[in-house]
């Protein structure tokens, strides 16, 4: 029987060449998948038909978008995680749900390999094929563009010799990935890092300095998930794509750093994630007011760990998995609303209110009806500072000698 390859498969150029290319070059019969993970553009069925066009065998496609949100997105919301403090994990969190599904073709179709369009210069590779390793250990990886010197210019070459139904012609100088919980944009003009975007970069954001009147929004969770905006129950799903309308018009999301990859290599990436950076704000106030003092700053790390794991391609990790259960853990109590406002690309919390909040009024406040006991303050701070009190006093004895 032919040997059956399964392709990671998202309609454009380079993949879309690839299965003529993995064809000729191994002789296997390839399966092209592709998997919606609120992606946006192209219908299923049309990348489907290229797929067909370009001489898949099959064309597998998985609307994976409620699942991307369920079990991806909200996750990453749990855990507030921002690699290095800025980057939500877009792409990071859209591999592990494409390499399910890619098994899972794979399996249907009785593939032995499992082939993807990732250069060997990124993390994407890493999580492909980690998480691919992981999920069907006896299935081997392969990567045309690393592997089988597919090049862009051979690429279009191939392209046009062979006649593929597939634009060429096109010239986008960036590489995106882009999905419901966000769009990231590099390569070109943008590796020089002193260069500012510009604003033919931006698709999911409007320029913040030219922004509508302000739009206030309530966004109400429920153990840490956004379950209504504005009153009006919402899924996941409907409260990312909610929010990346409404932040998105106010600007709200744009990021622009350079990060350390997994591979070594320094790279300036752009990122917008509007819906991500409201939904992660709104989160972070709540858990704020419900979430109890050493609990939240120990979540604090364990969230950065999260986020590195999840960069780093350990999706599917035990790691990960006990990290996993801490956070659900403190999210019991995360539940009730948040207000805040949109506006000139800032999303600002402006109003709390939760049935589980763990703030006292009367504790708080410094207007009569206080029932914090002042005089206990003075035994306390003594006790606090001993410790480094009697070391102090260690150090002008011995400095003393
Ligand atoms: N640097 C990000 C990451 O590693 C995004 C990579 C997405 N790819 C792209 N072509 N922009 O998760």
């Amino acid at each position: 029987m032919t040997e059956r390859i399964v392709l990671a498969y998202s309609g454009g150029l380079d993949t879309s060449v690839a299965i003529g290319w993995i064809g000729e070059a191994t002789g296997a019969e390839v399966i092209a998948v592709a998997v919606d993970v609120g992606q946006g553009g192209e219908s299923l069925e049309t990348i489907r038909q290229r797929a067909l066009g370009c001489g898949a065998v099959e064309a597998y496609v998985a609307d994976a978008s409620d699942e991307f949100a369920n079990e991806y997105c909200i996750p990453t919301l749990k855990a507030n995680a921002l690699y290095q403090g800025h980057y939500p994990l877009v792409s990071a969190i859209s591999r592990p749900v494409i390499v399910k599904h890619l098994v899972k073709a794979a399996r249907e179709f009785g593939a032995t390999t499992v082939a993807h369009g990732c250069t060997g210069k990124g993390n994407d590779q890493v999580r492909f094929e980690v998480g691919i390793q992981t999920l069907g250990p006896d299935l081997k990886c392969i990567a045309p563009v690393r592997d089988l010197a597919l090049t862009r210019d051979k690429a279009i070459a191939f392209a046009e010799e062979k006649g593929l139904p597939i634009e060429t012609t096109k010239k986008n100088p960036y590489s995106i990935d882009q999905n419901v919980w966000g769009r990231a944009v590099e390569t070109g003009y943008l590796e020089d890092i002193w260069n500012a975007p510009t604003k033919d970069i931006y698709d999911y954001t409007a320029t913040p300095e030219f922004p509508p009147a302000p739009d206030e929004v309530t966004i109400s969770f429920k153990a840490g998930v956004p379950v209504a905006i504005d009153g009006v129950k919402v899924t996941p799903l409907q409260a990312i794509k909610e929010l990346n309308r409404r932040a998105g018009a106010q600007g709200v999301g744009r990021i622009d750093v350079v990060e350390d990859r997994l591979v070594g290599i320094k790279s300036r990436e752009i990122y917008e994630a509007p819906g991500a950076m409201a939904l992660i704000t709104a989160h972070k106030h709540l858990e704020d007011i419900t979430v109890e003092r050493e609990q939240a700053r120990f979540k604090a790390t364990v969230g950065q760990r999260w986020a590195e794991l999840v960069y780093d391609g350990q999706w599917f990790s035990p790691l990960k998995r006990s990290l996993d259960a801490f956070i659900e853990d403190t999210q019991k109590y995360v539940s009730g609303d948040i207000r805040m406002t949109l506006h000139g690309g800032q999303a600002i919390v402006n109003g709390r209110r939760s049935e589980t909040s763990l703030y006292d009024f009367d504790l708080a406040t410094y207007d009569t009806g206080d029932t914090f006991d002042q005089s206990m303050a003075r035994g306390f701070i003594e006790l606090w500072g001993m410790s480094a009190k009697v070391a102090s006093g260690r150090d002008i004895r011995v400095a003393g000698k």
